[in-house]
């Protein structure tokens, strides 16, 4: 169970980790040398195309125009596991050794916009730097008509830019009669330009400058500055050609420029190569990125274009946002969904564990329960094999020491049947206890033991000095599968009590029915029909229900002397049993039977209960007859008091009506009354014509008829046998 939890606990943790596993699935480097607005656009464009693609991370570092500090930042982002870097070095040898560590790494390297001289690259992407500078030799050469002086301020020494602009500027004015009064060494700032621009031309009072070109439109600003301090406004040009706030179209268009060139940023373009390598998709080695030039003419309407792009990027950047918030939203729902059916799956796994646990826990408990069940009927089984033989040794045992012969025995002898009966009741105690035992090991339930507390006692009290006179005649029905056991229980009650015999139940049934006997002795185990079944079926029958049933068995357990006094017994007896006790019990049942003595003697009140001891007068209550609530009883009584004007009225008609046979109504009624049909007939017709003497007004022919007599002078007979009086003295 432990060990399930923890399984389920490791796979809740696994989805956890797995849907909120944000790994890039490509790491870029990207290494810019300086830290200008051009460099900003163009990283905003990466990031930006970035935003199109899942998993890509970008790392950014600036060197600041200082190639020692490009190399370290490379050698970092290297070691910090980029896939691929983009890399624009500051000159065109310093930085090589770093890139070219980076690309024998295996880490595919995209040099940008400006060179290294090593080959040890992936792929080169750039415009073209040379024919930038010749497109502006060549637009100033027009732009002064073939004539005039010109300064040229440089970008960074060792840079490849500027080196191969200055090359194209060059060779545009080869030829003309241009004439490059200076060539200054910036280093693409816009400051360094002003203060090289403001030295020359503190040095350079007397000599007239038409057009400056700057490498790039800082650097063109710079001087431009330089020159309108000291009063003098030539021509300015650059290169970049910047859209958005204070970039090179802007410039031209408010004519602080002349001209501009598009440097292109491509930052889009540059990653989606990077993408293509990394992936494995074609590529070109070399991409030359196309340009043009910006001058007064279409600077309005590249600005406009422009503007319109920086609103497109706005927009995008804004649905980007928008996107990734809806995705973040999604992946929070998809680990809520993940959650939620791990949970099931656990509930569910959960309540199966139970249900199985609980059923096999039951299956258990019902092995259990048919293992005892088997363990106490074997047990069962062996003491009534047991008790049967003892009990037919401990009872004959009894009776030869009550004999004269043995009273009389030597001590010798006497010491040998004292040793039998000390030994027999020893045997008896041991089958005891073993049944005792087994019966707490298969646990036999508390609340059986309380419920037999409530039963009736064992033990009954010992009978009366004098039998009873209905006990001396009366019959009593043995019914047990085996002989001895009869033989035995004949010879205990033969000197008092009328005798038969049967087999097994169905038999004992069939004979009960027959002699409707005044008690039956039956055992619970037998073949054919056992005693449980037997006793139910005697207290079912209209005939037998009236005759006490003792259940005498080797049965010791609890639960079966439960069994045996819910199938209706009147007492549960185990074997080995005393014969003392056994004649104590028969008397007591038969004494305590209820015998109504005057059936019809007061009709009025005996169907009611008897009125309250204390409140009924002495007299009466010496004679309260108990109520009569055998529903047999009553119907006889009502029948006959309904019939009993018909003098053809007898004991046939009688017993049809109630479905018992002329002998089982007489038995049946002798057992509860004392008294036979026809003299509880005679008696019900007395007490009628009594009453009506006293009541009616009519003459004793008349009543002696009425109450069913043939003739009215064996009415006055009866009368007088029964009251004591003649019917005229009333
Ligand atoms: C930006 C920049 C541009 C210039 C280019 C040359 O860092 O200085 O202004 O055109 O680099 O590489």
């Amino acid at each position: 169970m432990k060990k399930l939890h923890s399984y389920l606990l490791a796979t809740i943790v696994i989805l956890c980790c797995a849907c909120t596993d944000n790994k890039p699935k490509h790491i870029i480097g990207v290494s810019q040398c300086s830290e200008d607005i051009w460099r900003s656009w163009q990283n905003s464009e990466m990031k930006m195309e970035a935003a199109f693609h899942e998993g890509v991370e970008l790392r950014f570092t600036s060197a600041y125009d200082n190639s020692e500090r490009q190399s370290q930042q490379i050698d970092s982002l290297v070691k910090s596991g980029i896939d691929l870097l983009i890399v624009a070095p500051n000159q065109l040898t310093s930085v090589s050794p770093a890139i070219d560590r980076a690309f024998d790494k295996g880490i595919p390297v995209i040099v940008f916009e400006r060179k290294t001289d090593s080959q040890k690259y992936t792929a080169f992407v750039s415009a073209d730097n040379y024919e930038m500078g010749w497109m502006m030799g060549e637009y100033i050469e027009s732009r002064l008509n073939g004539k005039g002086n010109v300064i040229e301020i440089l970008g960074l020494k060792g840079s490849s830019p500027a080196d191969e602009r200055h090359k194209g500027f060059t060779n545009a004015l080869r030829g003309s009669d241009l004439k490059v009064v200076s060539t200054l060494q910036g280093d693409w700032s816009e400051e360094t330009s002003y203060q090289k621009v403001k030295q020359w031309l503190a040095g350079h009072k007397d000599v007239k400058v038409d057009y400056v070109f700057g490498q790039n439109d800082r650097m063109a600003m710079g001087a431009r500055k330089a020159f309108r301090e000291v009063g003098l406004s030539p021509y300015f040009c650059g290169i970049d050609g910047l859209p958005g706030e204070n970039g090179g179209i802007q410039l031209v268009r408010d004519s602080l420029l002349d001209a501009s060139y598009i440097y292109p940023t491509r930052g889009d373009q540059l990653l989606q190569i990077a993408l293509d390598i990394l992936e494995g998709k074609p590529f070109k080695k070399e991409t030359m990125l196309t340009s043009a030039i910006v001058t007064r003419d279409n600077a309005n309407v590249l600005l406009l274009e422009s503007e319109e792009v920086v609103r497109q990027a706005q927009r995008l950047e804004r649905m980007n946002q928008q996107a990734s918030t809806y995705l973040h939203q999604l992946s929070t729902q998809r680990i809520i969904n993940v959650l939620s059916v791990v949970l099931i799956v656990m509930m569910l796994a959960f309540i199966v564990i139970f249900y199985l646990y609980h059923l096999q826990k039951a299956r258990l408990a019902d092995e259990r329960n048919r293992m005892e069940r088997e363990q106490l009927d074997f047990y069962t089984q062996v003491s009534h094999e047991l008790r049967t033989p003892l009990t037919l040794i401990e009872g004959p045992l009894e009776q030869i020491s009550q004999t004269k012969e043995a009273k009389e025995a030597s001590a010798e002898t006497k010491g040998l049947i004292a040793i039998l009966r000390r030994n027999t009741q020893q045997l008896t105690d041991i089958i005891n206890k073993m049944l005792d035992a087994q019966t707490a090991i298969g646990n036999t339930k508390a609340a059986m033991s309380e419920a037999l507390t409530d039963l009736p006692v064992e033990t009954p009290p010992l009978p009366s000095a004098e039998p009873s006179q209905q006990a001396d005649n009366a019959t009593i029905l043995i019914v047990d599968d085996n002989a001895d056991i009869r033989a035995y229980l004949r010879s205990i009650l033969q000197g008092t009590y009328q005798v038969n015999e049967a087999a097994d139940g169905q038999q004992g049934l069939a004979l009960a029915n027959e002699i409707v006997p005044d008690l039956i002795i039956s055992d619970v185990m037998m073949p054919v029909m056992n005693g449980l079944e037997f006793c139910q079926r005697v207290k079912g029958g209209t005939a037998t229900s009236h005759i006490p049933v003792i259940l005498l068995t080797a049965r010791a357990l609890s639960q079966h002397q439960i069994e045996g006094y819910e199938s209706g017994a009147d007492a549960y007896i185990t074997k080995p049993f005393s014969a003392e006790l056994l004649m104590a019990r028969i008397s007591n049942l038969l004494r305590s039977r209820l015998q109504l003595k005057n059936l019809f003697g007061n009709t009025e009140d005996n169907t009611k209960e008897p009125a309250a001891a204390d409140e009924a007068p002495a007299t009466e209550r010496e004679v309260a007859e108990p109520a009569i609530t055998d529903t047999f009883l009553l119907k006889f009584r009502d029948f006959i008091e309904k019939n009993m004007s018909d003098s053809d009225l007898n004991v046939e008609t009688i017993g049809a009506e109630l479905g018992l046979s002329r002998v089982q109504l007489y038995r049946k009624m002798k057992a509860l009354t004392g008294q036979s049909p026809v003299e509880l007939l005679r008696t019900a017709r007395l007490q009628k014509g009594r009453q009506l003497l006293q009541t009616s007004g009519k003459t004793i022919s008349e009543i002696a008829y009425e109450v069913g007599f043939t003739a009215p002078s064996y009415f006055t007979k009866c009368f007088k046998d029964e009251f004591g009086i003649s019917p005229s003295d009333l």
